[in-house]
């Protein structure tokens, strides 16, 4: 048996540790977000239970009454940054600003969530199937049916992320997402295109569909790309997160290609060049299957641009294999690589696993990793210099005022404009980086 059974899936509801908080007393909330966009679509969630309850949202823990912290879990130092967050906000409590802390997510369907709480003096912990007991606690009736996972998020915005399904049913070796996030279940093709006609008429511009394995996707004989096909056809700007090579099909690389309103950025995780290692990972397909996936999306998809996560240090990983790796992220040429260090997991394979790589020379794979990616990125982002861009406008701006905007391409672009988030613009490329690209002023 895996060692991984040793890590609790969810909290029962009553092993939460849920005291409801005094009605009334809780006035503000301030919900802080890490970890990927399952996260970010589960605080959306709790949000609308906060508003519902009559808190007012704010976004510094000085003015929040109650904090809710959804966390990750996926490496050590995400770990390491809640820990900083706790300590911050018992200092807060002792002062008298703070009155309830909650921690959420995956952290909290873990079994180190229980010595977290003790430490920290945690008020609530929940874990990913029970987010719905928050209600409870800030005072509201327990509505474990109205908040389930199929309740979209807020909405109103420009952008939305659509859950198509949760969990994984995969059990690669170093990874805790199916321990915290339990197996895979998909949403029905008219659940979701039912809520994406909702957001799409209340005036929502860009649907991310949003899965640990979207492609994995189905329901009776229908897969992923019937239900990116059909989501394409009624949304007017379109993206999907994350895809699995062994289940990504030609199919789906065509309708990106084919479709005016999904932007022609694929995000698909390869993690280590070497077969060795991805048998070792249990990934399932081999560096060959990769590249030729590859390849049809370059054939497929004109102007595409293609990210991709990479673990160095991986236990047992060699010279050669990471030899292999370089040799991969040359041929793949990717515009953008998330690139990680490898990081244990109690009650993971991997955690388990002889031959630990020593740190230094994971450093030293890592930025060997980083400079190959980082170099073909800035060289493929400089033949975007010239090129006149339709822009779409992101929420945010950067630091020194600019909008932050996506191409079409799934470059990200700064723009020097006073631009409407949800909005295009039309601007000239002029300057390029390894991340992202300039413009500059937009002709409309
Ligand atoms: N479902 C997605 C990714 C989920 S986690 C997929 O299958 O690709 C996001 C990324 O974190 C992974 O792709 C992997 O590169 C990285 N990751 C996961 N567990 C890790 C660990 N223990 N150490 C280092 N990186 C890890
Ligand atoms: Fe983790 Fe692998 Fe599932 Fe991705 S496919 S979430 S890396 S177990
Ligand atoms: Fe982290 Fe949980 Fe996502 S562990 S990466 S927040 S599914």
């Amino acid at each position: 048996m895996m060692s991984r059974m040793r890590v609790a899936i969810t909290k029962k509801p009553a092993e939460s540790g849920a005291r409801s908080a005094p009605a009334g007393e809780l006035k503000t909330a301030c919900i802080r977000t890490f970890g990927c966009q399952m996260n970010v679509h589960d605080s959306d969630r709790m949000r609308r239970m906060i508003l519902d309850a009559g808190l007012s949202e704010v976004q510094d823990y000085e003015s929040a009454d109650l904090v809710v912290l959804n966390t990750c879990y996926v490496r050590e130092n995400a770990v390491d940054r809640v820990r900083g967050h706790l300590g911050q906000l018992n200092r807060l409590r002792r002062e008298g600003k703070v009155k309830k802390i909650a921690l959420t997510g995956c952290i909290g369907a873990a079994e180190e969530s229980a010595e977290l709480k003790e430490q920290y003096g945690i008020d609530l912990v929940l874990g990913t199937h029970n987010t719905y007991e928050l209600a409870e606690f800030i005072g509201l009736p327990t509505m474990r049916e109205t908040y389930t996972p199929n309740l979209p998020g807020v909405e109103g915005r420009h952008s939305a992320f659509v859950t198509i399904m949760t969990g994984c049913n995969y059990r690669c070796s170093y990874c805790i997402v199916p321990a915290v996030r339990g197996r895979m279940i998909c949403r029905s093709m008219d659940d979701v295109l039912e809520e994406v006609q909702r957001l799409t008429a209340g005036g929502t511009e860009y649907i991310t569909l949003l899965g640990q394995t979207v492609d994995a996707w189905r329901e009776s004989g229908k897969r992923f790309a019937d239900l990116l096909k059909r989501v394409a056809e009624i949304a007017p700007r379109v993206w999907f997160t994350t895809s699995h090579p062994s289940n990504m099909e030609d199919r789906t690389l065509r309708i990106i290609g084919e479709s005016p309103s999904i932007v022609k950025r694929l995000h698909l995780p390869v993690q280590s060049g070497s077969d060795r290692m991805l048998k070792m990972m249990h990934r399932g397909y081999k560096s060959d299957r990769y590249r030729r996936k590859i390849e049809v999306f370059r054939e497929e998809v004109a102007d595409g641009t293609l990210s991709t996560d990479i673990i160095v240090g991986h236990p047992g990983e060699t010279e050669e294999d990471h030899e292999a790796t370089l040799r991969l992220v040359e041929d793949c040429r990717f515009d953008t690589a998330y690139i990680f260090k490898f990081s244990p997991r109690r009650g993971t394979e991997a955690a388990e696993m002889p031959d630990r790589v020593p740190d230094e020379v994971v450093q030293r794979r890592f930025l060997e990793v980083l400079r190959a990616v980082e170099q073909n990125a800035l060289r493929q982002n400089r033949d975007k210099i010239g090129s006149i861009e339709e822009i779409f406008i992101r929420e945010g701006r950067t630091r020194n005022g600019r909008a932050i905007g996506e191409t079409w391409s799934g470059h990200a672009v700064h723009v020097p404009a006073e631009a409407e988030p949800g909005s295009y613009v039309k601007a000239r490329i002029e300057s390029a980086g390894p991340h992202v690209l300039y413009a500059g002023e937009p002709a409309n």
